[in-house]
């Protein structure tokens, strides 16, 4: 089957960057989220990356046009019922995503792959929501979407051989690198290694060794990383980080002994949550 009309399943941080890497890549773009302030405000990011990129002279107008025209926003889950492939980038909560993976299974023709951009959780399990777990795999782009080239295409224990296929040529057709997830865990691999320093960097903060700013200057000039732990997790929004992070303690705490650091946990609480760069460690601490 060809793969002609993408429908997405939010149009938060990764559901409006996924929508617009397919849409400039010729897709045609079906993104839902559930209130038409977020599908707005989805439509509006896009709008303004592509504006930028115009004024850049990396993209000329017609095609910032054209770009538009393939993504259509909408609050209806019934308008994703035509779609040739479903990518669902809905918050990091696994009931959540087998409730929309269960509706997907319905309303979709049976032969369409279901593909979850979870950070962390189990491929097998959301596709045991569906009848159709061979057709269910993990893709997980990166933050932000239209940037970063990286996506983990992730197996779940019953996703097909083709299933794998098929996501792996899109992924390529979409201009990004996919690498193989052989084995459903959580984490996969970037996030698996990325999770641990992330936590550790708050831990170092917690016992009074150095500043959120002088940890960050570190991890920059003496890991070569081009954002600090604090400023990446400002940007990727620190409820993801405090959902991976719970999710790698009740799943992993044998192997990893992984836990949440409490202040992470009571920024969340707290309703601090980023999502920008400075909006949030850098935000409630200053050097
Ligand atoms: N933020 C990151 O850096 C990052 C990177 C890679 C993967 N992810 C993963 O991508 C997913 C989305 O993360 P995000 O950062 O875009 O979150 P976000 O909070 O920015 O966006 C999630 C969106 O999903 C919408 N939503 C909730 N229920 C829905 C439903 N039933 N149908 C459609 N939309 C619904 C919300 O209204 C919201 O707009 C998560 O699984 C996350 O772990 C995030």
């Amino acid at each position: 089957m060809e793969i002609k009309k993408i429908g997405m399943l939010g149009a938060g941080a990764m559901g409006n960057g996924i929508s617009q890497v397919c849409a400039q890549s010729g897709y045609e773009v079906i993104m839902r989220d559930i209130a038409d302030e977020f599908v707005q405000r989805g439509m509006k990011t896009i709008e303004g990356f592509l504006t930028k990129s115009v004024e850049k002279g990396k993209l000329s107008e017609d095609d910032k046009k054209a770009t538009l025209s393939r993504i259509k926003g909408t609050t209806q889950v019934s308008d994703l019922k035509d779609v040739d492939f479903v990518i669902e980038a809905v918050i990091e909560d696994l009931e959540l995503k087998k409730q929309v993976f269960q509706e997907m299974d319905e309303l979709t023709r049976p032969e369409v792959i279901l593909a979850t951009n979870t950070s962390s959780m189990s491929i097998t399990e959301i596709a045991a929501a569906t009848k159709r777990p061979d057709k269910v795999l993990g893709m997980h782009f990166f933050n932000p979407a239209p940037l970063m080239r990286l996506v983990e295409v992730i197996k779940g224990l019953e996703t097909s051989e083709e299933t794998i296929k098929v996501t792996w040529e899109l992924t390529e057709k979409l201009g990004k690198l996919p690498v193989l997830v052989k084995k459903d865990t959580p984490g996969f691999i970037v996030n698996r290694l990325m999770m641990l320093q992330l936590m550790e960097a708050i831990k170092i903060y917690e016992e009074g060794i150095a500043s959120i700013e002088d940890i960050d200057t570190a991890v920059k000039a003496g890991l070569n990383h081009p954002m600090g732990s604090f400023e990446l997790m400002d940007l990727t929004g620190l409820d993801i980080n405090y959902y991976v992070s719970e999710y790698f303690h009740r799943e992993m705490n044998q192997e990893l002994k992984h836990v949440t650091p409490h202040t992470l946990k009571a920024m969340v609480r707290a309703n601090k949550l980023g999502r920008k760069t400075g909006q949030g460690w850098y935000k409630y601490d200053k050097k």
